[in-house]
């Protein structure tokens, strides 16, 4: 059914700037979402289009969800705001203990904040702090990989590996990138690729270059998802995870993409075996229906900061944010956890990832497609660029499938995909159907 309320005025068009959009090409052409159920959205003119990126990698157990907006709804009438410096509320500290019931043994320290974005600076920032009440305070650089994305806060883009998102911003905080793990002889492979485990060893050169007593941490999103989708070579995250124990560096895991269920797994370091030192979490944390995230952290991390000796009313992380732990927020949290265990969304994942693997796979003749790489329930294919226009076929391709009634993702020279995790496998044969299409149309 049309919304007939969606109908907007030009200078309501004109008003909104709009976050990682063409604003001029939106504004020409807009595309407006008024409603979502289960994996399908609804735009202004009725139609109902497939949500191929679970919303931005958020709602993997699709849209509506009735539990969720139940515990949302009853906590906006109990509690809509409460403090969280200096005073709690329960959702807080229940949440936190639901959370580390996922992570990895012992890494169960919860601190909250918004967004994905404000998880990665709230993790370089303790990172730092943490050497610092060591007594290492000399220990304070960072180092990311190249096509890494963590958000787009200072942090966040100096670590991060995109350069259209650093490109117009000036000088960020001190930092060195490791070498994507992106290699020719891997394109076109299924799941882990094999050759690329030594790219790990980027690290002892950068140590050779400041020395491991000036390196706070190391941050890395197991699988590289915003940049097109790259699961790790086989045997490279647990390199890492060697060098830095040999030298005495903390490991930083972002698992906004990556935690709760996407890898078949409950977190990326489950999936790939690696343990880092902290984990950074939001998106599925809430289905995505209230914004969230969260920085989970060694228990001997958190010790630290409570054992330095200063007295126990000071501040040991002046640290955090209006919304950290927002009752909103942790209500949709721990409904949101409660349904990915009753209802065995991890296990559904699992069991549909190779439909997934087979069907995108198939693309792998369409003219235009450079690479395809997929694990669990992420997917990214390549294409080749237009002469001078590197980014223009992923646009229009994702254009092209608008119009078909599908929403892919498109970022620099990528389509990715991110499947609700309920998806069937017939839903998966149309949109690959409709995929080659598009991408046969922009070749
Ligand atoms: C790995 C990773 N880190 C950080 C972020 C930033 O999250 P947000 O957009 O919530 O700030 C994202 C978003 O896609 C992400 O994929």
């Amino acid at each position: 059914m049309t919304d007939s309320s969606a109908a907007l005025t030009s200078a309501q068009l004109d008003a909104y700037w709009m976050p990682f959009t063409g604003n001029r090409q939106f504004k020409e052409d807009p595309r407006i979402i008024t409603g979502a159920d289960g994996m399908y959205y609804q735009d202004d003119r009725g139609r109902s289009i497939f949500d191929g990126l679970s919303g931005l990698w958020t709602c993997g157990f699709g849209h509506n969800v009735s539990a969720i907006n139940q515990a949302i709804a009853e906590q906006a009438g109990r509690l809509d705001f409460s403090p969280t410096f200096q005073f709690g509320h329960p959702g807080a500290f229940k949440l936190a203990e639901r959370i580390t019931q996922f992570m990895p043994q012992g890494i169960n320290r919860v601190f909250f904040c918004g967004s994905g974005s404000e998880a990665a600076d709230t993790a370089l920032k303790i990172a730092r702090g943490y050497w610092r009440a060591r007594g290492k305070a000399s220990k304070t650089r960072l180092i990311g990989r190249a096509k890494g994305y963590h958000g787009v806060n200072f942090g966040g883009i100096s670590v991060g590996g995109i350069g259209g998102n650093r490109a117009s911003f000036g000088e960020g905080i001190a930092s060195d990138h490791l070498r994507h793990t992106w290699l020719k002889e891997n394109y076109f492979t299924p799941g882990m690729p094999a050759v690329g485990a030594d790219l790990a060893d980027d690290l002892l050169e950068l140590i050779t270059l400041h020395d491991a007593s000036n390196i706070a941490a190391v941050i890395v999103e197991p699988l590289a998802g915003s940049s097109g989708v790259f699961p790790p070579p086989q045997g490279y995250l647990q390199r890492l995870r060697d060098i830095c124990d040999r030298h005495d560096i903390l490991l930083i895991f972002d698992e906004v993409i990556t935690a709760f269920g996407r890898m078949g797994a409950n977190t990326g370091a489950e999936a790939f075996g690696v343990k880092p030192d902290i984990i950074n979490v939001a998106k599925q944390l809430t289905n995505g229906a209230m914004p969230m995230g969260a920085v989970v952290v060694d228990q001997r991390i958190y010790d630290c900061f409570m054992e330095t000796g200063a007295p126990h009313y000071a501040l040991e992380v002046p640290h955090g944010y209006t919304y950290s732990a927002h009752p909103l927020a942790c209500a949709a949290g721990l409904a949101s956890l409660e349904i990915l265990e009753k209802e065995q969304m991890i296990e559904r994942v699992k069991a549909i990832a190779p439909v997934f693997e087979q069907s995108i796979h198939q693309l792998a003749n369409t003219p235009s497609v450079v690479d395809i790489r997929n694990y669990g329930l992420a997917g990214g294919i390549t294409l080749a660029a237009y002469e001078g226009e590197p980014l223009r076929r992923p646009f229009e391709v994702a254009m092209s499938m608008w119009k078909k009634g599908f929403y892919v993702r498109y970022g620099g020279d990528t389509i990715q995909l991110g499947l609700p995790f309920i998806v069937e496998a017939p839903q998966i044969d149309s949109l690959m159907n409709a995929l080659g299409e598009s991408i046969g149309e922009c070749a």
